[in-house]
């Protein structure tokens, strides 16, 4: 290929460096030899889906040879009546890193402004960057909790959108309803503000803010949702939007015809009529977070409280190298540093035996590395 081809390619794209996820299992059991392995590095639930999902896939396998319902009307219909949503308000995605980048290419220019919290998901940068926006990051305040007042600071007349991500990642920090209605109340009318609740079906405090409510009474808010995390289905991607319908009008110029596979679409309408599953699930997360916090705690460190399936802790050490004698442990977590928060540990909550082969591989690193300290 010439070089010329190469110096084709938009100049914006080369400060985007591909997305590292956390370590798939299959790598960190070659890598290390290792028969055992365990993966608390993505956030994912470890229970795997409803089997009313996983029943609903089986059925709909015949029919892979069709293109999916583009309109993805049978799921739509499904979260209207959950969330009490006109279908018209719904748009789906191929995961919410889709329903990302699509609002991005339906907002931004070249020079645009995005104001976004720090540290927080990647994504909203990526998307930012594709377009040839401009971030503007907000460092979130004492105890990573958000400071809105700072945020409202960084709006100007060229803020096409604003995120907020709630419970946020990597910190598990929310927002209450009050300050989100003061903020929202403040905000200039310009200004699209995205409401990232990847992990909203997790949070158990009565004063955190509901996207979906504050879209119901009219604010200005695009809501961000996924089916990757309590409804365990990350691996068929699938995601959506609620917001105003003229906004779904808009970023539907941009969405790819089938943009979301017939698997993802029949398992998401079976999980949404699994509420059960979902409580199961949230008071599993929630007894797991008290298992963790107790390890943690009896081993000297102080946590962020989380509205989360994962949280975050102040190693006190170098959490790169503590990261990586996890990972020789077959325990992989997140290191702070990968996420915007150096010396902090990012760990998924698991089952109860990942949660105290966990703790059990951390007392053990934990030692040797204070020793050299
Ligand atoms: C805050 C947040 N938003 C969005 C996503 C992406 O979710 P999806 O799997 O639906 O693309 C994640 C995934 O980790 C996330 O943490």
């Amino acid at each position: 290929m010439s070089q010329e081809i190469l110096n084709n390619v938009r100049k914006n794209l080369q400060a985007i460096t591909p997305y590292a996820p956390g370590k798939p299992i299959s790598d960190v059991k070659r890598e290390y030899g290792l028969e055992d392995v365990i993966k608390l590095a993505s956030n994912e639930n470890p229970a795997g889906p409803s089997p009313k999902a996983q029943e609903a896939i089986a059925a709909a396998l015949w029919s892979l040879h069709r293109y999916p319902d583009g309109g993805a009307v049978d799921l739509k219909a499904a979260l209207a009546a959950t969330y009490h949503i006109p279908t018209g308000q719904i748009l789906v995605g191929n995961g919410s890193d889709e329903c990302i980048k699509m609002v991005s290419e339906t907002f931004l220019n070249p020079g645009d402004e995005v104001v976004v919290p720090v540290p927080s998901f990647s994504q909203y940068w990526f998307g930012t960057q594709v377009m040839d926006g401009t971030l503007v990051q907000v460092p979130l305040a004492d105890g990573f909790e958000y400071d809105l007042d700072a945020m409202l600071t960084a709006v100007t007349e060229r803020t096409k959108l604003l995120y907020l991500c709630t419970p946020n990642n990597p910190t598990g920090t929310y927002l209450r309803k009050a300050e989100l209605r003061n903020f929202l109340d403040k905000v200039p009318s310009h200004v699209l503000v995205i409401l990232d609740e990847a992990y909203a079906e997790y949070v158990c405090a009565e004063d955190a803010a509901n996207g979906i409510d504050f879209l119901r009474e009219g604010y200005n808010v695009l809501v961000m949702r996924t089916f990757s995390k309590m409804y365990a289905l990350a691996a068929l991607r699938i995601g959506y939007v609620l917001c105003r319908e003229d906004v779904v009008h808009e970023i539907n110029r941009v969405r790819e015809p089938f943009n979301v596979n017939t698997l993802a679409q029949v398992a998401a309408v079976a999980a949404l009529g699994d509420a059960e599953h979902v409580e199961k699930n949230r008071a599993m997360n929630q007894a797991g977070y008290e298992q963790v916090t107790a390890g943690l705690t009896a081993l000297g460190f102080s946590y962020i409280p989380t509205q989360a399936n994962f949280l975050l802790f102040d190693t006190k050490l170098n959490d790169k190298e503590l990261f990586q004698l996890l990972l020789e442990q077959g325990v992989i977590t997140r290191s702070g540093t990968a996420l915007g928060a150096p010396g902090y540990l990012r760990v998924t909550i698991g089952t109860k035996e990942e949660n105290q082969r966990f703790l059990t591989a951390l007392e053990l690193v934990v030692s040797q590395l204070r020793q050299k300290v």
